[in-house]
């Protein structure tokens, strides 16, 4: 079933003098349990296909529809994942989840075993009464992560959440990311820049040209789960460096 369903849409910054067209006519959907990547250069309007989807910045042209039906970007259960981790420093680890679930309607009375419950799945159980500042980079992005689930959105929009971790501290994310998505079967916008992170993660990769055009699209068909050191996921990941990046100009 579709649940994401982005229709000819148009972006366009700038006033009757200059005006930028990020992107144009853009079509793009996702499935209910399915978990789909942006991956573009830098510029190309990843972030702002999310922004626009999210509500945070209106669409010039075009519709969003969420469960065949037309809503207005941003009514509807959907967590965002920003690249660098928005906490509030002066509230603890469980204070931060508190504040999202203020925001939607769960039972104050239910707030603490959900927050303890989204905290476990993360990995973080024994952080709750911690403060963001004295957690690391890979910790915070998991509050960061917990945060946008604890709300239980249907639709979960992720940029490039893993950027700035080191590698074996992404790798744990990663999987952590996987294990909640295979456990609640969200749907899933990732945008990444790593191709190998891309296949590891995804159902299908959709390319985006520096026009913002979808110009290609990619099905990773690699049974899951998936073990991130198999050969088979790197052969996969050659093939389609070599054509997503030989097909740029
Ligand atoms: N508020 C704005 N006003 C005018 N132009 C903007 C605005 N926000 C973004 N843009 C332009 O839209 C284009 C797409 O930006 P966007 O941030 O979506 O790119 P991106 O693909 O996410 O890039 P990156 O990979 O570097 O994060 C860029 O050319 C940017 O300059
Ligand atoms: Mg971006």
């Amino acid at each position: 079933m579709t649940r994401l369903r982005v229709r000819e849409a148009t972006k366009r910054y700038g006033d009757n003098t200059e005006t930028v067209d990020v992107f144009t006519n853009l079509n793009l959907s996702v499935d209910a349990d399915e978990f789909v990547t942006l991956m573009g250069p830098s510029g190309c309007g990843k972030t702002t296909i999310l922004n626009v989807i999210a509500g945070l910045t209106p669409l010039t042209e075009g519709t969003v529809e969420f469960d065949d039906k037309s809503v207005v970007a941003g009514e509807f259960p959907f967590g965002y994942v920003f690249q660098e981790p928005r906490l509030l420093e002066w509230r603890t680890v469980g204070k931060n989840i508190e504040f999202v679930l203020q925001a939607v309607d769960v039972n104050p009375s239910e707030y603490d075993s959900h927050i303890d419950s989204v905290l476990t799945r993360v990995g973080l159980a024994d952080e709750r009464d911690s403060y963001p500042q004295r957690l690391s980079g890979g910790q915070r992005q998991r509050v960061n992560l917990a945060r946008a689930l604890a709300i239980e959105p249907e639709l979960l929009l992720m940029d490039e959440p893993f950027s700035s971790l080191d590698e074996v501290t992404a790798r744990h994310v990663r999987q952590d990311l996987l294990d909640v998505w295979y456990n609640t079967d969200k749907a899933v916008l990732f945008v990444t820049h790593d191709m190998s992170e891309a296949v590891a993660l995804s159902d299908r990769i959709l390319f985006v040209d520096r026009e913002g055009n979808l110009f290609d699209e990619a099905t990773i068909d690699h049974e899951r789960p998936r073990d991130f050191d198999d050969p088979a996921l790197r052969e996969t990941e050659t093939r389609l460096t070599r054509r997503f990046f030989g097909s740029l100009q």
